[in-house]
Order: structure tokens, then sequence, then C-alpha cells
């Protein structure tokens, strides 16, 4: 799945609402504001903290010049060793140096120990790579170079946690403005999200999705094998008794009748195999639903059965990051079935959110075309192309996706997402008013659907910067319906954005609780490991994130 049930389009299209293309960035907006002007003042100060003036005509003063001097001397033939690739023998001198040098020059010290560090670097010794880092920054406590390589020592060495929180000090020192660094803070919180997720989906008991994701999950295939059959026992055998749980929305028993038709060696096998692996993957289960899905794949099963089989492992694949295996299934699946929609609608997903537009585009015309009644597919199509033409600044183009949007709200009256994908699109263009009945008009349809108070919340947002009305819709939404886990994602990153990061920890917590795959949970912790970063670096240097 290459969307979540409350929401019929990917996540980063979140991101792309709030105007970040990188998730580190999101949540850096608010501090980079904020820097501007007060903060700014802290920032300088911490950096002139460390540069103490140096003054007194002390005894000793000529002495410790000469020291200086000496360990200055040592410094230079470190560095030539050090160009020279002669490491060891730069080593030694960097030592040499700090053994020379006054210990009341701090900064020249920490210098020395950041030099030493960079020779480990080459040696790819990184637990006295961040050893001498750690000393550097001891002794100077803004050295954005020492930050910098600490951090990267840290993330080769696997401790991501510091990784990141080293490499947000660095981005704070810089004021946001060296892009490498925002780069690396962003991959290193993609692998640091990864992990957590891991982590805690190891660690979660599988929960069954609600009825109306399930729902909207299965209604996402227009030739669904298994909805379609029509059974010649009726009621006996084990898949009877799990399609008629699945017609009950008696969704809990389905994984063990789909068991006792494949233990009883019943007829529907390779049917009972494919909706058993539906269920495990809806319940996150996804190494016995690969198990599942690759009998089905290699049996004598019916073509739709084995292209929905295939369809469903390359979704899989995607959430487990496997681009090559997932593009390979859904071949294999075109070559079996040339003419099933299905296929062109879900790789078309796949590539919009690998943001490989031309082929999305490509692939949701091709579904429409197969399938001009299926509502879903029409929709994304339109929105496939929106953003092809906003990619490649095609004013023609959008103005034909304009009218197509037009005619899809009149041929699909009762589809909310028509409504709610054209509203962002009209978001873009600042559209407000049209965009605001649009919204209206989705309410109408689906009058219990919290997640269009979450859009109409972003409206605030991007159409005034209304921060309390975008904060009052989306507390309403959260009030109908306390698992829309939208709701709380969207909170959360505006209250980032405003500087609430504790609150924003909470927010994404219960995000991440309802977080139903891999690739969102990974997503959403990430959020939460870089409010977390920000917090603990603002609270070491007392950085004020209070609101106003
Ligand atoms: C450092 O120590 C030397 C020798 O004791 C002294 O002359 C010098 O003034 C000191 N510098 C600072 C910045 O305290
Ligand atoms: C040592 O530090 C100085 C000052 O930061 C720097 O100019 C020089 O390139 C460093 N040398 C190495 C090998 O990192
Ligand atoms: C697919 O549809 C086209 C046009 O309707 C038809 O000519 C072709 O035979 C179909 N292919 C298969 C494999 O069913
Ligand atoms: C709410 O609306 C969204 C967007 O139109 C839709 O995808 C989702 O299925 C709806 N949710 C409910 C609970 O009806």
């Amino acid at each position: 799945m290459a969307s979540t049930g409350s929401t019929p389009f990917p996540k980063w299209q979140l991101a792309i609402l709030l105007g970040a293309p990188l998730a580190i960035g999101l949540g850096y907006l608010y501090l980079r504001n904020r820097l501007e002007d007060p903060e700014k003042k802290k920032i300088a100060e911490l950096k002139a903290k460390t540069t103490i003036s140096l003054d007194n005509e002390d005894n000793n003063a000529k002495a410790s010049e000469n020291a200086l001097d000496r360990a200055m001397k040592l410094k230079g033939a470190g560095n030539r060793a050090f160009h020279a690739g002669e490491y060891d023998k730069a080593i030694s001198l960097y030592n040499e140096a700090i053994e020379a040098c006054p210990p009341n020059r701090s900064e020249d010290l920490a210098t020395f120990y950041q030099n030493r560090s960079a020779c480990y670097e080459k040696r790819d010794m990184w637990e006295q790579v961040k050893e001498d880092c750690t000393y550097a920054l001891k002794l100077n406590e803004k050295y954005v170079k020492a930050f910098l390589r600490r951090s990267r020592a840290a993330e080769k060495s696997g401790d991501l946690v510091l990784a990141l929180e080293d490499v947000t000090s660095a981005c704070i020192l810089e004021k946001f403005q060296v892009q490498s660094s925002l780069v690396n803070a962003d991959r290193i919180l993609k692998a640091l999200g990864r992990q957590h997720a891991r982590e805690a989906l190891a660690k979660r008991r599988p929960v069954m999705p609600s009825k109306h994701f399930i729902k909207t999950y299965f209604s996402a295939f227009s030739e669904d094998p298994i909805t379609k059959i029509l059974l010649d026992d009726k009621g006996t055998g084990g898949f009877a008794k799990a399609k008629q749980a699945l017609d009950a929305q008696d969704y809990d028993s389905i994984v063990d009748a789909c068991t006792e038709e494949l233990n009883t060696k019943g007829k529907y096998t390779n049917e009972a195999l494919l909706l058993r692996a539906t269920f495990y993957l809806l319940l996150g289960r996804h190494e016995e639903a690969q198990a599942d899905l690759a009998k089905v794949i290699d049996s004598d099963a019916t073509v739709k059965v084995k292209v929905n089989s295939l369809i469903k492992r390359a979704s899989l694949y995607t959430q487990l990051e496997n681009t090559e295996r997932c593009l390979e299934d859904f071949a294999r699946a075109s070559q079996l079935d040339p003419n099933n929609s299905d296929i062109y609608h879900h790789r078309g997903q796949v590539y919009l959110l690998l943001e490989r537009m031309d082929e999305a585009t490509a692939e949701f015309a091709k579904a429409v075309e197969l399938n001009p009644d299926f509502s879903i597919a029409y929709i994304q199509k339109c929105y496939a192309d929106y953003r092809h033409a906003q990619i490649n600044k095609n004013a023609g183009a959008l103005t034909q996706v304009r009218a197509d949007f037009e005619k899809a709200l009149e041929r699909f009256p009762k589809c909310s997402e028509a409504y709610i994908l054209f509203g962002q699109v009209l978001s873009d263009q600042q559209e407000w008013s049209r965009v605001e009945s649009l919204f209206d008009s989705a309410l109408s349809i689906d009058p219990s659907n919290a997640t269009l108070y979450v859009h109409k919340g972003l409206v605030q947002l991007q159409k005034n910067t209304d921060f309390e009305k975008a904060v009052k819709l989306i507390n309403k939404a959260i009030e109908m319906d306390d698992k829309c886990d939208f709701a709380y994602e969207t909170l959360g990153t505006i209250e980032v954005q405003r500087g609430n990061l504790r609150r924003s920890l909470e927010l994404f917590e219960k995000a991440i609780a309802l977080a139903k795959t891999e690739l969102e949970m990974t997503h959403l912790f990430s959020l939460k490991d870089a409010a977390a970063a920000q917090l603990k670096v603002s609270e070491r240097w007392g950085l004020d994130w209070t609101v106003s």
C-alpha cells in the first residue's frame, strides 16, 4: 500500500504541503526564524564565550608565547604530513603540538585535537575520532567542524543518536545555511527513523486495522479475485468461512479460517493463501505474508489470483524499500494479464512515491483507459498529471488538469478524494475560496470524516499562517476520531514549527502508535527524532523555545 487508510495519498505530500522537502527542514523552520532575531544574539554570545580575550603581562607571558609558537610550528608540520598522506607521522606531530601548547589556549588546543581526529578519520578509527572531537568540543563548544566530524564517525560506527545530535548542533550553528549539513541530517534521520521503526514493530503486537481501513484497502483493487469469487460449496470449508467472515466484516477470524482450508487441503488452496497473505499484510506480519504470496505466485493458480498476489508482493517490496524486486513483480504481472488496470494503478502509486512523474502519469493513464469507471484511478491520474505539469512548469498542462478535475467532479460527485485532491491543487494556486468550498463539499458528502478537518486546518495555515485556527480545526478532527493519525502527525509538525517541541513529541508518539506500515512509521520516527534532537541541543545551549 502506498497510501494509508485515512488518507488516500502518500505521506510525502504533507511535507510538500508544508513547504519543506527535507524532514529535518520541517523541524528547523521555527528555530531558523527565531535565529533571525533574539536567538541570534544567544548564538553569538555562545561563540564569544569560548574566545576569551588573551591579555595580561604575566611573568610567564614570554615562555607561553614561545610554547605556543612551537606548538603552531608542530601543527604546521602535522598539516603538511597529513596532506602528504603520512597519517602516522601527522598524528605524532599533532601529539607534540598538544603537549607543547599552553593549557590555557583552549581554542588552539581544540584545533590540534580536531586535526588529529582528521588523521584517525582517514584511518577509519572511529572511536579515536569521536574521542578527539569530544576533547575539542570540551575546549571549544561551538566548534562546527568537530560536530560534523564526530557526527560522521558516529554514523559510521552505528551510533545514530549521537550522529543526529551532532549534526543538529552543527546545523544550528550554521543557521541552516549549509546545504550539505542539512542533507547529512536528513540521511541520518531517515536511517535512525527506520531503526526505531523496526525496533518498535518487533515489539508491537500485530493489531487489526479499523474496518474502514480494510474496506478502503480492498476497494483499491477493481479486479480482486477473492471478493469476486462465487463458491459452489456453501459455508462448509475453511475458505467459505473466511469469505463469509470477510463479507460480514468479521476480520479477526479470517486468518484461522484460511489456515483451516489449507490444513484440510480444500479446493481453494490458492485463494486461501492469497486471502491469508492479505491479512498478514494488513497486520504487518510481513514475512508470513511474503511466504504465502510466494507459494501462490509459483503455483497453478488462476491468472487473476496470481496477478493480485504479485501486486501485493510488489507493494510489500515498496514498503521494504526494495524497488527493483517491486518493479520485477509488476512486470511479471503485466505480462500475465496485460489488460488488468489494477497493475497500472498500483504501479503508478509506486512511481508517484519515487517521484518518477513521467512514468506515474503513463501508468495512471493506462489504468484509466482500461477501466474508465474506476474513480480512484481516475483521480490519481489527474493528480499525477498535475505534479508532472508542476515539475515541468507547463502552464498549458495545468489548465488541462483543472479541466480534468472539473470533469472528475461531475463524473464522480460522491467521491470525496476528488474534492480533496483538487483542493490541494488549487491550494498551490492559492485560490483559497474555491479550496474552502471544495473541502466543504467533501464534508457534506462525508460529514463524519475527521481527516477533512485536518485538510481545512492546513488551508488556514497556508492561507494566512493562522496557527490558532488550524490547531482548532485539527483538534476537532481528533475529537471526532481519536485514531486519526493524520491529525496527530499534522499537529505535531505544526507544534514543531511553533516551537512547542515537547508537545510535538507527544503528538508524534500518538501518530506512531497508530501507524500501519513500516514506511509510515519510519517517516514519523524521523519527525520525532528531529524534534527530540533539537530539544536536547537547545536545552544544552539554553535556546528559548517557548511560544510567545
Ligand atoms: C595563559 O598562561 C600564560 C602563562 O601562565 C599567561 O602568560 C597568559 O596570559 C595566559 N593567557 C590567558 C588567556 O589566560
Ligand atoms: C588543522 O586545523 C586547521 C585549523 O582549523 C585547518 O586549517 C587545517 O586544515 C587542519 N588540518 C587538518 C589535517 O585537518
Ligand atoms: C487486451 O485488450 C485488447 C483491446 O481490448 C485486446 O485486443 C487484447 O486481446 C487484450 N489482451 C488480452 C491478453 O486479453
Ligand atoms: C475521509 O476522506 C478521505 C479523503 O477523501 C478518504 O480517503 C477516507 O477514506 C475518508 N475516511 C472515512 C473514515 O470516511
